[in-house]
């Protein structure tokens, strides 16, 4: 019953039609209808199929209706405008999708070809401590992680953290001195001060400065004393992310965290191999690559650096090595990067390059999930009122003490233990969700305002409605979960239609590494809910009729909870 989607259903069935009309090539162009007055669903293929085959758009409509096989499926078709067949879904249709659904803990979501996806999320620097834009790539990259893991997918979560580069010579020369003076623990618990403090000392110290250069050296040479110290380094610095990673709840571990340095043995055998290849330029003492695709606004092909002038190698270098271990070494079949969109020319370049320089099968997806920068309430980028960064725990934390104070006001019967679990869940799911729900790319307003608000497009709003069916049950007090769904009325056909659509957006959101197709349909889902409920009294219907409404509202209740869960935001049964 369900081993494909809706959308894969009526595709086949109106491709088979088009085909049977004399137009084999036809997309069928199936789109959620734009409003109910045309029913369910529209097949908008005929204009574009006819302009090929130079027939009469309506003519060819027509023949695809009187052949489309949707026989359990629709109960009406109809023909609109210069050529749209508007498609009503049998109530009988939904009905025994919405049952089919019920019995399955997938919620009747057939599972695409699975493939193995690495996504690389989340990866701050360690020198400096995690900072906003890391915050939406954290937020954003578990949300497609955890999708992708439930459609079926192998999933490889990376950390490719920051880890190497100069400035850690630095930061290992300043522990040791904090060590000497017995102060490394303290100085470390704020890596932003610790580090804008080592370069005081190295902007204002020769001899320091050498130290830290020899460091670097050392480090690079695989010198254990300095070896360990930076591991130590990196350590207190993965703790601080890692406050950040259980305060969000988010799925990322020591195990996922393979930063730039774990490429280092590859660089040179890249560079060597870019040479060997003749990939490779020399630009002003620097290794180049010129690639023909980018061109500056001279329309000269810009330079991608991979190995700077005196030997040191680069971002490029190592994300190059990161591409060869993703695919031989993981077997990649896509792989994201959920990375600043500022970045993106550095991500063009290195597909462009890395497809070139044959380090990736033709077959193997490469796409930048990129996202836009987080603005302060006052539209300028987020920073306190003093100009520092934002710490992300104390973020965190305030969101959730903020929830807390709009909970106890909301609902001051509740008991003072649950409460701290509904802050949590309610304060770190309206960041969450306030950052998932814009279309990723633009650039997105921090607001305590409307992220915890409980009407509109919001965590609150959805954790809202989960309890109100919780409550649901609550009052029916003991009901069988065995029941049959039937739909007779106009809202329960609206919302068993809404329910039906899930596993082609969780689809289409995991194709497009887009989650706010997910938020933007559990909105609506919630929506539909709410309408159903307003129209179709529950538990004032008797019978068999309130049976299978009870039905529909835990095949609801079950959705949003997946739903909300594939977000990493926890559902809520009172609030
Ligand atoms: N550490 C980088 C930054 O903070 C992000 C790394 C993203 N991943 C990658 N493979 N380049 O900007």
């Amino acid at each position: 019953m369900t081993d494909t989607t809706l959308l894969q259903l009526l595709n086949a069935r109106f491709a088979a039609a088009f085909a049977a009309a004399g137009a084999p090539d036809a997309n069928p162009v199936i789109q959620p209808a734009a409003r109910p007055e045309f029913g369910d669903y529209q097949a908008n293929g005929a204009m574009g199929a006819a302009k090929q085959l130079k027939k009469n758009p309506r003519e060819l409509a027509q023949a695809v209706l009187e052949l489309v096989n949707l026989d359990g499926i629709a109960d009406k078709l109809e023909i609109a405008g210069p050529g749209f067949i508007n498609i009503k879904l049998a109530d009988s249709f939904l009905a025994a999708r919405a049952n089919a659904a019920l019995s399955d803990a997938k919620l009747g979501v057939p599972l695409p070809a699975s493939q193995t996806v690495v996504v690389d999320y989340s990866s701050p620097n360690l020198a400096k401590e995690m900072h906003v834009g890391h915050l939406r790539s954290t937020i954003i990259g578990d949300a497609l992680a955890r999708l992708l893991d439930f459609l079926g997918h192998t999933v490889v979560r990376q950390n490719h953290v920051g880890d190497w580069g100069t400035q850690f010579g630095m930061l290992t020369a300043y522990l040791v001195e904090q060590d000497k003076a017995g102060d490394a623990a303290i100085a470390l618990d704020d890596l932003e001060n610790f580090y804008r403090a080592a370069k005081v000392r190295f902007d204002a110290d020769p001899a320091f400065a050498d130290t830290a250069r020899d460091y670097v050296v050392k480090l690079q040479s695989g010198d254990p004393m300095v070896h360990a110290l930076w591991q130590q380094f990196l350590n207190v610095s993965m703790s601080h992310c890692e406050a950040v990673y259980s305060k969000l709840g988010v799925q990322l571990t020591r195990a996922d965290v393979r930063g730039e340095s774990a490429y280092n043995e590859d660089l040179p055998v890249v560079v060597a191999d870019l040479r060997a290849k003749g990939l490779l330029t020399e630009s002003q003492g620097a290794q180049v690559v010129f690639l023909d695709e980018f061109k500056n606004k001279d329309g000269e092909p810009a330079a991608y650096i991979i190995q700077k002038q005196g030997g040191g190698f680069l971002y490029s270098t190592s994300d190059l090595a990161t591409l060869r271990y993703r695919a031989d070494v993981l077997h990649a079949d896509r792989s994201l990067y959920v990375v600043d969109a500022r970045q993106a020319l550095h991500f063009q370049q290195l597909f462009t390059l890395g497809r070139k320089a044959g380090y990736v099968p033709a077959a193997m997806q490469l796409e930048h999930v990129a996202f836009g920068t987080m603005m302060g309430e006052d539209g300028k980028p987020f920073k306190t009122r003093s100009g520092d960064t934002i710490k992300l725990v104390e973020l965190l934390d305030e969101a959730v003490s903020r929830a807390y104070a709009l909970v106890s006001e909301k609902n001051p019967d509740l008991a003072a233990s649950v409460r701290q679990d509904v802050a949590q869940a309610v304060g770190i799911g309206a960041v969450k969700y306030a950052d998932l729900s814009k279309h990723r790319t633009s650039d997105y307003q921090f607001s305590w305002d409307s992220m915890l608000s409980f009407e509109g497009n919001t965590a609150p709003y959805l954790q809202y409605a989960c309890t109100r069916i919780a409550g649901i049950f609550r009052k029916a007090g003991e009901v069988s979960d065995g029941a049959a769904i039937n739909i007779a009325e106009p809202a329960e056909h609206a919302l068993a239609l809404e329910l039906a659509r899930f596993a082609d957006v969780l689809q289409s959101a995991a194709i497009e590494a887009c989650p706010h197709f997910l938020c933007s349909y559990l909105y609506q889902l919630a929506t539909q809910f709410m309408r159903f409920y307003e129209a179709c009294p529950i538990l004032k219907s008797e019978g068999d009729v309130q049976a299978s409404r009870l039905q529909l509202a835990r095949l609801t209740g079950r959705t949003l909870e997946t739903g909300l869960g594939l977000l990493g935001i926890t559902a809520l049964e009172e609030m």
